[in-house]
C-alpha cells in the first residue's frame, strides 16, 4: 500500500464555548428519562455559545496557541471548515488571520460540505504541502450546532473550533493515502441560507451516515488500504458518541467481522470522551475524538488509526493516520481539560435566552453583551460589519 509523503498533523489544539447545559437540565425541562440522553445517546452536556461568542472567535482561541508555539512564518494558507457561516461572501477566516495578526503574505478561504469541511480542508493541506514542503498549513474547523427548541435534534447541539497544522514531519499524526470517497445526494440534513438552525431528517440521517460508512469502507478497500484488523483506534464524525458505536458496529458487520460490544468500546471508547460534554461541533467532531484519544490514550506509537469523515448531504471519506514516535510531547492535555472545564453551567431559561437570540438586520450599531471571558469577543454588529476584538 502506498503510505503517502510524511506530511500531516503537525499541532491540534481545540477551543470550546464560555457556557454549557448539561443533558440532565435538558431532561428536566422537556420530561425525557436521562437515560435516553447518558445512554441512548452517549451525551452528557452541550456547549452552547455565549452572545458576543461565533465560530471566529471559536476559531481564532483554538488557533492562537498553534500560533504561539509555531509561529507564522511558514504557514502561507488558512483554511476554514464550517457549516455555521457567518456570511456568504467573506471567508471567517480572514477575520482569524486579522485577529491572529498573520503575514499579509496568506491565502485564506472558506470551505463547506456539512461536518466533512474540516477532512476536505486537511487533504487540500496536505496537497500544497507537498507541492512546497516548506509551507504549512493552518486548518481551522469551527461550527455552533443549532437545531430548533424542542425537536428531537435538540439533544445533540453544541459548539467547538479545532485547529490543525499541517506540515511535513508532523510531530503528531502522519495521514497516509489512499483514501476511500463517497457521495450521495440526499436530504437528511440541511440548511437553507433563511434559516438559522438546521433541519434534519434524524432516523434517515443515521441510515444515510451508515450507508456512507459501507461505501468509503469500499472504495478504501478498493484503492488498496490496510485490512481492517491493522488499525489500533477509529476516529468517527460524532453528532453524538453513540453514532461512533453504531458506525464501527456496522463496519464490522459488513465487512465480516464479529460485533463484540467489547472490541467496539476498545476500537472507539477513547474517542468519546470529548464529544461526550462538547456535543456535536459538526466539522471540528472528528478530529476533537482524534484529541480525546491522543490525550488518553498509553501509547500509540506507530499505531494506525482510522478517520470516518461524514458530512450530511452527504460527503464521506475513509483514511489511515499512523502515530509518530515522540507524539506526547506535543499534546495540549492541560488546556483540553481546561477548555471543558472553564465552561460555566446555564439552567434552561439562560439556554433558551441564548437559543432564541439574534441580531437584528437593520445595520444599526448594537453592542452585544459581555458575556465571554475568552481571549476573542464579537464586539458588536455594526452597519451589517461584524467587529471583533482581542482581549
Ligand atoms: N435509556 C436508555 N436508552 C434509551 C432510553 C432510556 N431511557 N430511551 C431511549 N433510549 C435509546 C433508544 O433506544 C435509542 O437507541 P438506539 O439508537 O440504539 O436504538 C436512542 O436512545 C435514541 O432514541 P430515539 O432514536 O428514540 O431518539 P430520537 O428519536 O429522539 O432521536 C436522534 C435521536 C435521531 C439522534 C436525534 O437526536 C436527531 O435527530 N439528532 C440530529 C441528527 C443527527 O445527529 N443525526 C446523526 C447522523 S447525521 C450526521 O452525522 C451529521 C450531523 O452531524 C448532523
Amino acid at each position: 500500500m502506498a503510505s503517502g509523503s510524511a506530511i500531516g498533523i503537525h499541532d491540534l489544539s481545540f477551543a470550546t464555548t464560555e457556557f454549557v447545559l448539561p443533558h440532565t437540565e435538558l431532561a428536566a425541562h422537556n420530561g425525557t428519562e436521562i437515560g435516553k440522553y447518558h445512554l441512548g445517546i452517549g451525551q452528557r452536556s452541550m456547549s452552547v455559545a455565549a452572545a458576543d461568542e461565533d465560530i471566529v472567535t471559536l476559531g481564532a482561541a483554538a488557533a492562537e496557541p498553534v500560533i504561539a508555539r509555531h509561529g507564522t512564518d511558514r504557514i502561507r494558507t488558512v483554511v476554514f471548515a464550517t457549516e455555521s457561516s457567518i456570511d456568504q461572501a467573506k471567508s471567517a477566516g480572514v477575520y482569524v488571520h486579522s485577529l491572529l495578526g498573520l503575514p499579509s503574505a496568506t491565502r485564506v478561504v472558506e470551505l463547506k460540505q456539512a461536518c466533512y469541511g474540516a477532512t476536505a480542508a486537511l487533504q487540500f493541506a496536505i496537497g500544497l504541502v507537498h507541492r512546497d514542503p516548506e509551507q504549512q498549513v493552518l486548518v481551522i474547523a469551527s461550527d455552533v450546532s443549532k437545531y430548533e427548541l424542542d425537536s428531537p435534534g435538540e439533544a445533540t447541539q453544541g459548539a467547538a473550533a479545532v485547529a490543525l497544522l499541517v506540515s511535513r514531519n508532523p510531530a503528531l499524526v502522519r495521514i497516509d493515502s489512499p483514501s476511500g470517497l463517497y457521495t450521495a445526494d440526499v436530504m437528511d440534513f440541511w440548511r437553507p441560507n433563511y434559516r438559522d438552525s438546521a433541519l434534519v431528517d434524524g432516523q434517515e440521517s443515521i441510515a444515510a451516515y451508515l450507508q456512507a460508512v459501507e461505501g468509503t469502507w469500499k472504495d478504501y478497500t478498493e484503492q488498496g488500504g490496510h485490512a481492517l484488523d491493522e488499525f489500533s483506534a477509529f476516529c468517527y464524525h460524532q453528532p453524538f458518541t453513540k453514532m461512533a458505536h453504531k458506525a464501527h458496529r456496522h463496519l464490522l458487520n459488513t465487512s465480516g467481522y464479529d460485533t463484540d460490544e467489547d472490541d467496539i468500546k476498545r476500537a472507539v471508547g477513547l474517542t468519546t470522551a470529548y464529544n461526550a460534554v462538547v456535543g456535536n461541533s459538526y466539522t471540528a467532531s472528528v478530529y476533537l475524538g482524534l484529541a480525546a484519544l491522543l490525550d488518553q490514550a498509553d501509547d500509540l506509537t506507530g499505531r494506525s488509526i482510522g478517520f470516518l469523515s461524514y458530512g450530511s448531504g452527504s460527503v464521506a471519506e475513509f483514511f489511515a493516520g499512523q502515530i509518530v514516535p515522540g507524539y506526547r510531547e506535543h499534546l495540549r492535555i492541560k488546556e483540553h481539560r481546561e477548555a471543558i472545564d472553564r465552561r460555566t453551567p446555564l439552567d434552561h431559561a439562560a439556554y433558551r435566552a441564548l437559543h432564541t437570540r439574534s441580531f437584528p438586520a437593520d445595520g444599526g450599531d448594537h453592542p452585544t453583551p459581555a458575556q465571554t471571558t475568552g481571549a476573542f469577543r464579537l464586539a458588536a454588529l455594526r452597519g451589517h460589519k461584524r467587529i471583533y476584538e482581542r482581549r
